[in-house]
């Protein structure tokens, strides 16, 4: 069974080619153009997805050695994401499916994040917690078996990797603010400044209605108080408090989504982790969230980085769950969905 599949939800256009669930081959282009303006620019991406989208499944193709004509069936994301963005990959998707005569798999982009944890060798077990920390998303998700879901806990306000952003811009940082706080951070003091940690489980073995909430916009609103308080940008540029600020936010978010993690697989009693979104990427995350679990028996799984960010290998391996469990779902009605959300 050969796979195609496609992801342009945001400002990756991507497309990976799997046989039997095995990856053979993922392409990503990130578009540039979004940069100078602090953030994606929802009509230059779907512009650029129009340019790209060919060129990259070509490519795709080629590098698995595979031809369109063996191609058997065609993944793609139909939300959530940009309605333009969607418009394009699933455009090319169905036309490229109708061409052929094959079925056409829909995907939730969220879901696709779920499952990629699976596209390494080292894969987590059935029932696990999900950690998905994402420029748009923080969501904490137990999955019970394959394409069996219950959404535990969202982020009530900014997402991890929002606040990442918006704290690199307050640092004047640039976008996207993650890679950057993370590099700074190293070298910096996570103790330096004390950050508010939002709905902090009380203890590792009690948990209430806030344990799997996220909430991140104080912590971004207290770097915001103490920028002014140092006088940041006028008198004060030393770098050892820009990197010190950079420690202990990124400290402050770490200890939430590490806590939060670990009481969610110790209340429904998992031993597999698996965390992905832009987020994952993380170092401090990484380390912590790798050493908690260790310490509780646990085992945390992170995708590598390219895996981690929005790419079409994992839509292809949730399209493969997906085939398992429901066989070929969608037929060329299949709409673009901006708001989908995750199912259950
Ligand atoms: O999953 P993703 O590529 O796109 C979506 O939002 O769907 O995630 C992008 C987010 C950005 O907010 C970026 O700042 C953050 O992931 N990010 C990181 C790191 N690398 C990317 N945040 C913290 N540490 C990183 N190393
Ligand atoms: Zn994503």
């Amino acid at each position: 069974m050969k796979l195609l599949a496609i992801e342009s939800s945001c400002d990756e256009c991507s497309a990976a080619v799997l046989e039997d669930g095995s990856l053979k081959s993922v392409v990503i282009s990130s578009q540039l153009v979004h940069s100078e303006f602090g953030g994606v620019v929802p009509e230059l991406a779907s512009r650029a997805h129009m340019e790209l989208i060919i060129p990259v499944v070509e490519e795709s193709l080629k590098k698995a050695s595979v031809t369109k004509e063996e191609i058997d069936s065609v993944a793609v994301t139909y939300g959530p994401g940009l309605a333009g963005s969607l418009i394009v990959g699933l455009s090319f998707a169905k036309a490229f499916a109708a061409s052929r005569g094959i079925p056409i798999v829909g995907v939730n982009h969220m879901e696709g994040h779920l499952y990629s944890a699976f596209l390494e060798d080292d894969k987590p077990e059935f029932p696990f917690i999900s950690l998905i920390v994402s420029g748009g998303h923080t969501m904490l998700i137990h999955v019970k078996e394959p394409y069996s879901h219950e959404l535990l806990g969202q982020t009530r306000d900014d997402a991890a990797g929002e606040a990442f952003d918006k704290v690199a811009k307050l640092l004047g940082l640039g976008y996207p603010g993650g890679p950057v706080i993370d590099k700074l951070a190293k070298d910096g003091d996570p103790r330096a400044f004390n950050f508010p940690r939002a709905f902090m489980p009380r203890s590792a073995n009690s948990w209430s209605s806030e344990s799997f909430e996220f909430s991140f916009s104080g912590i971004k609103t207290s770097v915001l108080y103490l920028l002014r308080d140092l006088k940041y940008g006028t008198e004060n540029r030393d770098d050892k408090v820009v990197r010190d600020i950079c420690a202990s936010f990124q400290a402050a978010v770490v200890d939430v989504l590490v806590a939060k993690t670990i009481t969610a697989a110790q209340k429904f009693n998992v031993r597999s982790i698996a965390v992905a979104g832009g987020v994952a990427a993380n170092r401090g995350l990484r380390e912590s969230l790798r050493a908690a679990a260790v310490s509780m028996g646990m085992k945390a799984f992170f995708p590598r980085p390219l895996y981690c960010t929005d790419n079409a290998a994992m839509i292809g391996i949730a399209a493969h769950f997906k085939y398992l469990k429901y066989g070929m779902v969608s037929d060329l009605t299949l709409l673009p969905t901006p708001n989908l959300s995750l199912s259950f």
